[in-house]
């Protein structure tokens, strides 16, 4: 299980996107109350991490890729981070936002370069997904 390296690129960024979703609906229940100028931004933005969730996912089955049996850990703290900057208002909200988006976006860079052109079809996902996120 998940023993090939493409197999836990899509664990992880299957778990990620799972964690971001939670992310973005614990901000948007806060920014309703918060900072409803952000509310636009926050639903545009779950929208697309729904939609990676369900592209990460189709590719899984074919690489003998599982996913991640610790999956509620990426729920639970999505929801805490959420929630916490979310309660805070915009500023830490905007700032938390900046601070995933960029690491994700590092960590796609890597796994463009290992993957090169192992796996076109993967490759191309993840280049997507990683311009999507900008
Ligand atoms: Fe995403
Ligand atoms: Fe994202």
């Amino acid at each position: 299980m998940n023993r090939s390296i493409p197999a836990r690129i899509l664990r992880v960024n299957h778990g990620g996107e799972h964690g971001a979703i939670r992310i973005y609906r614990a901000q948007i229940a806060m920014a309703k109350f918060r900072a409803p100028d952000l509310l636009p931004f926050l639903r545009g933005t779950l929208a697309h991490e729904q939609e990676h969730l369900v592209r990460f996912r189709a590719l899984m089955p074919q690489r003998a890729a599982k996913p991640c049996r610790l999956m509620w850990i990426w729920s639970v703290g999505g929801l805490l981070l959420g929630g916490a900057t979310g309660l805070l208002g915009r500023k830490a909200i905007l700032v938390c936002t900046e601070a995933v988006e960029r690491t994700v976006h590092r960590h796609l860079d890597e796994q463009l370069a290992w993957l090169g052109d192992r796996d076109p079809q993967m490759s191309a996902v993840i280049s997507e997904i990683q311009r999507q996120e900008l």
